[in-house]
């Protein structure tokens, strides 16, 4: 991408997010050169394959057969509460997955992952990279929706985490986005905090994990925004390399 096309993509990117004018202060022109990367990064992670397996006997090839597997689902409590199992959307073969949290109130009468308020900033995001949602992969930790879109808890997320695992493992993107600090905390096993994650890049599971900021943190913080755009550039480039 030449310079007029990245400066235009920058530009165009902000606007549909809902930014109100840019500054032509030096410190502003050069954020991205200061921050993108952290002083020293640390280690990447190497996350393998364990606790990928369901009780289930034979090891998936198909999401079809992963969607067959989980069924009409009640492995958990929050079956009970579920208008629709929120399973996953996008393209089998794509490059790039995104994970969430779990379905919220529209994802739970759609049946779809991200298509309430956050859906829509994140289908932006998507766009930001060059991409439609119909060539990524979407999908969720928790399939079900937690009551009044709490917190999952630790029980719901370990009867439901296998069959993300085995969705990765079908469509192995090259390039996952974790989305904000539950999906990360879920996929690499970490403690540590979302702002302290971002910016660096993992290996996991043969994949590039790179975590960000949840949509929906977006909307109460917007300011959070440009640190997104950092990331989706990083995003952009493990695509491209
Ligand atoms: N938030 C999520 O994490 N996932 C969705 O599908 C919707 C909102």
């Amino acid at each position: 991408m030449n310079r007029r096309d990245a400066l235009t993509a920058h530009l165009e990117f902000f606007q549909e997010l809902g930014a109100e004018g840019f500054s032509r202060e030096p410190a502003w022109r050069f954020r991205g050169e200061r921050l993108a990367h952290p002083a020293s990064p640390s280690e990447p992670t190497n996350v393998d394959s364990e606790a990928s397996s369901t009780n289930d006997e034979t090891t998936p090839t198909t999401l079809d057969q992963i969607r067959e597997a989980l069924g009409d689902c009640t492995r958990c409590k929050l079956h009970q509460g579920r208008t629709t199992l929120v399973f996953g959307v996008g393209h089998p073969d794509a490059d790039l997955m995104f994970v969430g949290e779990a379905p919220g109130r529209d994802e739970d009468r759609q049946g779809e992952p991200f298509v309430g308020r956050a859906g829509q900033l994140l289908t932006k995001i998507i766009e930001s990279v060059g991409l439609t949602r119909d060539q990524v992969y979407i999908a969720n930790v928790i399939k079900c929706r937690p009551p009044q879109n709490r917190n999952p808890e630790l029980d719901e997320v370990q009867t439901c985490e296998p069959f993300l695992f085995q969705q990765l493992d079908v469509i192995r993107p090259r390039v996952v986005v974790a989305l904000g600090a539950f999906a990360v905390r879920t996929l690499l096993r970490s403690e540590q905090s979302i702002s302290r994650l971002r910016g660096q890049v993992f290996d996991y599971r043969g994949a590039k994990l790179v975590p960000t900021f949840h949509p929906a943190f977006l909307l109460r913080s917007p300011d959070r925004k440009r640190d997104v755009w950092e990331d989706m550039k990083k995003v952009r480039a493990l695509l491209s390399s």
